[in-house]
Parts: C-alpha cells; structure tokens; sequence
C-alpha cells in the first residue's frame, strides 16, 4: 500500500475510490521508481486524476507504456499511424459509454488498466466521467448472495453493448471475432487478491447454469446495487487532465449531459484472463 510517495502528493478523492496525484509533471522523464509508486497508487485508488498535462500523442503512448503493453481496440479510430490510441468523439445524449461497464469485459483476457484524457471538453461543464469501486459492491452484498455469486459465472457477450450504436455490418464481424465467453461473476484481483464484483451492464448478458429469468432477475439487481453513490467517484475533467483507472477493480460511466463535441483519447493496458475468488 502506499499512501505517500515522495515523488508526488497523493490527495484521496472519497473514502473509497478516487485519487488527485499533485506536484507531476506526466510530459517529463521519470525513474522507474516513480511509475512503480504510482501503479501502486493505482492498485490502491483504483482511479487516478491529474490535471494540466499538456502532451504530444508520442509522449501520450510513452505514459501508456509506463503500464504495461498497450492494446489495439475492435471499433474505436486512432490518429493516423498510432493504433494505441482511441479517438472517443461524441456529441452528448445516448453516447454507448454512458452506462456502468468495465471496458472489454467480451474478451478473453479484459485490459489491467485504461488512460483517458480530454483533448476537447464541453466548455459550459457537462461530460463528467463517474468511476465504482467493484470491491465495495462485493463486500457490501448479504454472504448468501455472495455466495451464490462466487458459484457462478457471467456471460460476456460484444453484441449486446455494439447493437444499436455501431453499423450492423461492424457489429457482426466485431463480433463473429469475439464469440460470447464466461468469466466469473466475483474475481479475483490479481494485484490485490480482492474480490471483486465481474458483471456490467454494457457487456453482461445473463449467468452460466441459470435460467434466463434468474439470470435477467439477478442482474438487473446488481446494475441497480453498483449504483450506491457509496461505491463511486465523480471527475470533472479539464483539457489535459488524465484519468488511470484499475479496469478490473472499477466501472466506470461517462455522463451524457452536455451538447457540444467532446473528445477524449483512451490507451488500454493489456491485462490477464480473471480468476474466480475462492474465499
Ligand atoms: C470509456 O468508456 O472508456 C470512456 C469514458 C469517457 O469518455 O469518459
């Protein structure tokens, strides 16, 4: 755990999730030692914010590779010539990410981490993003629900996030290449050895061994317990701010309410197939 580090000031969000990292300069050259605290700051916040981090694309993916090796995504565009790097462009209302998700829960192996950072933003506030803690909303179920939790394993299914906001056509082949696969409804995270709560309302469709209206009854009361404002954090982003998020241990929400163009940029860490928890 580390709750200082003598390379930056670590500022707690909310008593459960949520970090402001002072005195950094993310555009300039760092020791190890540095990256090293803040993974460890990540593993313990499970989101980090900084702000006034004006940078190139190549210094973008530098950072990005400070985490691990960076991952290319199905349907986001990337600048020309840098595949690493998403290009998240909306324009408010019903955007797809404005809904809990952990992001690429449909592969076999879901990213260890996300890097989001706002190159154009509403100027009048609006498009905050929202993070939950996934641990708490474990810990905070009654032990017979967890129980049957830890027994069972979620079903992940591509289409049913892209349907109805990608081209049909991007839709099939996205996801003829990722067929629906299972991962356990609690993991295991493999930094903390915490349980944590698998199962999201962009990507999750139903429960191995369930039928569907226990499947569709259990899951509708997990994508309204993640909702305790107990569980979450709220970040209102500048231009250049960043936000790091743990991806296995969060949800994450980006708010629709605004009516102007916002662009973020996103890098993906690669990450691990999930384990079960077994307590
Ligand atoms: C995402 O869902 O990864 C994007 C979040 C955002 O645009 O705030």
């Amino acid at each position: 755990m580390l709750t200082q580090s003598h390379h930056f000031r670590i500022e707690k969000a909310t008593p459960t999730i949520g970090a402001y990292i002072h005195d950094i300069d993310l555009t300039a050259d760092h020791p190890a030692s540095l990256y090293q605290d803040l993974k460890k700051a990540l593993s313990e916040h499970k989101v980090l914010f900084f702000r006034n981090q004006n940078m190139s694309d190549e210094k973008f993916l530098e950072l990005g590779h400070n985490f691990g090796n960076l991952e290319i995504h199905e349907f986001f565009p990337c600048p020309e010539g840098k595949p690493e790097i998403q290009i998240i462009s909306t324009n408010g209302g019903r955007t797809g990410t404005d809904r809990w998700h952990t992001d690429v829960t449909f592969r076999p192996n879901p990213s260890a981490a996300s890097i989001l950072r706002a190159c154009d933003i509403p100027p009048d506030g609006g498009g905050d993003t929202m993070w939950l803690c996934t641990n708490s909303a474990f810990e905070a179920l009654s032990p017979p629900i967890q129980e049957l939790l830890l027994k069972v394993r979620g079903i992940h299914d591509m289409r049913l996030g892209m349907s109805g906001y990608l081209d049909p056509d991007v839709v099939e082949k996205n996801a003829r290449e990722n067929p629906p696969r299972t991962h356990p409804a609690i993991i295991r995270h493999p930094l903390t050895d915490k349980p944590h709560l698998f199962i999201n309302s962009i990507w999750s469709g139903g429960f191995e061994g369930l039928t569907r209206e226990e499947g569709e009854m259990l899951q509708r009361f997990l994508f309204e317990h993640v909702k305790r404002p107990e569980f979450q954090v709220r970040f209102r982003w500048d231009i250049d701010s960043i936000a790091i998020w743990d991806n296995i241990a969060t949800q994450h929400y980006a708010l629709g309410d605004y009516q102007y163009k916002r662009i973020m940029n996103r890098m993906i860490v690669d990450g691990v197939v999930p384990e079960a928890y077994a307590n």
